[in-house]
């Protein structure tokens, strides 16, 4: 039977608990501007009288919006001088950050103004100069990134799930929020814990991420995948940094590699994912049914109470679907959790939300996904809503899979008996879906294009029984595209992390469980572990997989563990379960190497934004924004923008409200990435390159 996890309301309306905390950035620069718009006199730098940029003495241009520092002295015999106080052939702010131009485009108006006689030629000089540096040094990171890669690529842990028996949903529910709240008001945690965490950090990593998109292919995701991890950075004065050798030492017992006799399937996180109404419930119900998950008698019930509450159709959803609000409102609002075995897996289905509303929701339960079927809705206009940039899931689900590192994607071209199984509609949709995955960074191998109807039950576990259907289709059904996914890598060897999602409490017995997925190591009864953050040690009483107990979880496991000698109320969804002596980091304060979606609003210093880290979520400010990256390079393209738009990549550092368990990505992906999402929107997807504190 499939499980509802809840975890917790929208983030969006927790949100609003963070009112107190508001910095109005606008507010703030207003209130500064009238002074802002006079000349600075901090020797070696000039203020902009328009923008009110702080450029340096040499610049004879504001670097931001081209207003020359003094526009009466002589540029030129031929240009007016009290008529032309702009230079109108500077691009404009927003040309500037919207055409990608970087300081090397800018160096071409310096030379403009080097013909009219007054440009410092030195200057422009001096930032080739450093370009030509920049480049030699990413070269050389890459060249150690790839040198590396080999040994990182086995960290690439997947997907995580959480667990939650049916009877306990409302407590826990209850639980998942104010254990929340709790994260976000203890703001002691990293500081009680800061001189026991040890860290799995390498003084010089410099690592570059791309196993999937090679060449010069522009991309969203690529774009991030391409970014050169450099660790130089870390505070070496940094308590948790002289402690972080101690990872090394870490040995892992026999017991804790995977036994091929014992078990030969292997565990695999699904996501299901795409636009509002899609099918994605009704096709995990359906194939839940069929693969003998849902009984007869249970699918009767189903379909006898969807009828009577006027949503027939929804039967096969309503398996999915468990909540009162969400059947009254026929849309998923909350991950449920399937299983079900393939030939070749165990799998573990997560039927995702698709309404835009619950996207956090979907960032939470999707985030660690080893695969995910993308189910798109053939309908005609359907599909071209679930593509429309602003407004479509299909879009940005896609886009979020991608960025979770998850590599291989089965499309689900559902409800093809409603354009009566038209190979030229799929051959459409397929070509226009193509593109945009291809540019999101999925690999056309990794890809697996599949025509079905999740209602009519054709191409799900047999070929199609439509004569139509079957005369242009012998490909393989889904379940075989399942089987045919490649297993994910799991980092068994390495120390124990697990990130809580969920938390269930019986508070009769003194009993509390946490559910989530093995990142890496190994649990089994009796072993100690550390709950972070709040830094209380438990010992495991037992573990249950898909609700049957089971003696050891490995990394990759999906695991409700049962815990005693440890008080329930400092287990909290969003806490990590680590092994004793290897404790995750704890921080607030992060360098994250960002990834800026299709945004309208420029991110801003001073930024507020919803911050998203494995199950954790916690309102966040962008203190700086310490460097522009070339989207085709990844090199520093400019230092110190003053804003970033749509698909700029950029260094950025950010203080969160409440401190979070984060590790940097090239220690441990699962726990690196980050997504930063405001009014609704996913803005940029991202990873940690330092924690500063
Ligand atoms: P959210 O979780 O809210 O995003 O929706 P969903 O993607 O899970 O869609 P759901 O399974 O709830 O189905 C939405 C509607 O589409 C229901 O009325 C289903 O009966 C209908 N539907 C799903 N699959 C098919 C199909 O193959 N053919 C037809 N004709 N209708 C389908
Ligand atoms: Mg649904």
């Amino acid at each position: 039977m499939p499980r509802k996890v809840n975890y917790g309301v929208d983030y969006d309306e927790d949100y609003d608990d963070y009112e107190d905390y508001d910095y109005d950035y606008e507010e703030e620069e207003n209130v500064k501007s009238p002074e802002s718009k006079q000349e600075a006199v901090t020797s070696g730098i000039w203020r902009c009288s328009i923008c009110t940029y702080d450029n340096d003495e040499h610049m004879s241009a504001c670097d931001i919006c081209g207003v020359l520092h003094h526009p009466l002295v002589n540029i030129g015999g031929n240009i007016d001088k009290k008529k032309a106080p702009f230079k109108f052939d500077t691009p404009s702010p927003d040309d500037l950050v919207s055409k990608g131009l970087d300081r090397s485009s800018k160096t071409g108006s310096k030379d403009v103004t080097e013909k009219n006689g007054s440009v410092n030629v030195r200057s422009s000089d001096e930032s080739s100069d450093s370009s030509a540096r920049l480049t030699g040094k990413s070269n050389q990171s890459n060249k150690e990134a790839h040198n590396k890669r080999g040994s990182v690529t086995s960290s690439d842990v997947s997907s995580s799930r959480a667990l939650k028996s049916s009877q306990s949903k409302v407590e826990e529910g209850s639980n998942a929020k104010s254990v929340m709240i709790k994260i976000q008001s203890n703001d002691k945690g990293p500081d009680s814990l800061s001189a026991s965490e040890a860290k799995g950090r390498h003084d010089t990593v410099d690592w570059t991420v791309n196993s999937l998109a090679k060449g010069t292919r522009q991309t969203l995701t690529n774009n991030l995948n391409n970014i050169a991890l450099d660790h130089r950075s870390v505070n070496p004065n940094n308590a948790n940094f002289k402690k972080a050798n101690s990872k090394v030492l870490y040995k892992h017992e026999k017991w804790m590699l995977p036994d091929q006799a014992e078990d030969t399937l292997i565990q695999l996180n699904l996501a299901i994912v795409g636009h509002v109404d899609s099918g994605k419930s009704t096709l995990s119900g359906r194939l839940l049914h069929l693969l003998g998950r849902i009984s007869k008698k249970e699918m009767h019930k189903y379909e006898k109470e969807a009828k009577l509450q006027g949503k027939g159709s929804f039967a096969y959803a309503w398996a999915l679907d468990e909540s009162t609000e969400e059947r009254e409102r026929g849309i998923t609002m909350t991950v449920a959790v399937a299983y079900f075995d393939s030939k070749r897996y165990h799998v573990v289905v997560l039927d995702s939300p698709g309404h835009k509303d619950f996207v956090p929701n979907m960032i939470s339960g999707a985030t660690q996904a080893d695969a995910a079927i993308l189910v798109i809705d053939a309908s005609i206009g359907s599909f071209e809503a679930g593509m429309d940039g602003s407004k479509g899931q299909t879009r940005e689900h896609a886009q979020l899979i991608r960025s979770f590192g998850v590599e291989q994607i089965i499309v689900a071209v559902n409800k093809m008996d409603v354009v009566e199984y038209s190979k030229g509609r799929f051959d459409l949709i397929r070509q226009q879906v193509g593109i945009f995955l291809r540019s999101c960074g999925f690999r056309d191998s990794f890809v697996y294009w599949i025509p079905l109807s999740a209602m009519e039950n054709q191409n799900l576990v047999a070929a199609p029984s439509d004569v139509h259907f079957l005369s242009w289709y012998q490909g393989p059904h889904l379940l075989d595209a399942i089987d045919s996914l490649q297993p994910p890598a799991r980092d068994f060897s390495k120390p124990l992390l697990m990130p809580i999602c969920d938390v269930v409490k019986l508070p009769s017995l003194g009993q509390v469980s946490a559910c989530g997925k093995l990142e890496a190591g190994a649990l089994r009864s009796g072993l100690k572990v550390l709950v972070m953050p709040s830094g209380d040690a438990g010992t495991v009483r037992s573990l249950e997989r898909d609700s049957h107990a089971c003696s050891i979880a490995r990394s990759g496991d999906s695991v409700a563990v049962s815990l005693q000698g440890i008080d329930g109320n400092n287990v909290m969804a969003g806490g990590v379960l680590c092994h004793p002596d290897f404790p995750v980091s704890v921080a607030k304060h992060l360098e994250v190497k960002v990834l800026v979606m299709d945004v309208a609003t420029p991110i801003l210093i001073g930024s507020q934004l919803e911050f998203h880290i494995h199950h954790a979520k916690e309102a966040a400010r962008v203190v700086k924004i310490l460097s522009l990256l070339d989207s085709k390079t990844g090199k520093v393209a400019k230092e110190n923008p003053r804003c970033l738009t749509a698909k700029q990549s950029a260094v950025v550092e950010v203080i969160l409200h409440g401190p979070v368990c984060v590790e940097e990505f090239s220690s441990c992906r699962a726990l690196g990435r980050v997504f930063l999402r405001a009014k609704g929107r996913t803005v940029a997807v991202g990873i940690v390159t330092r924690i500063i504190e």
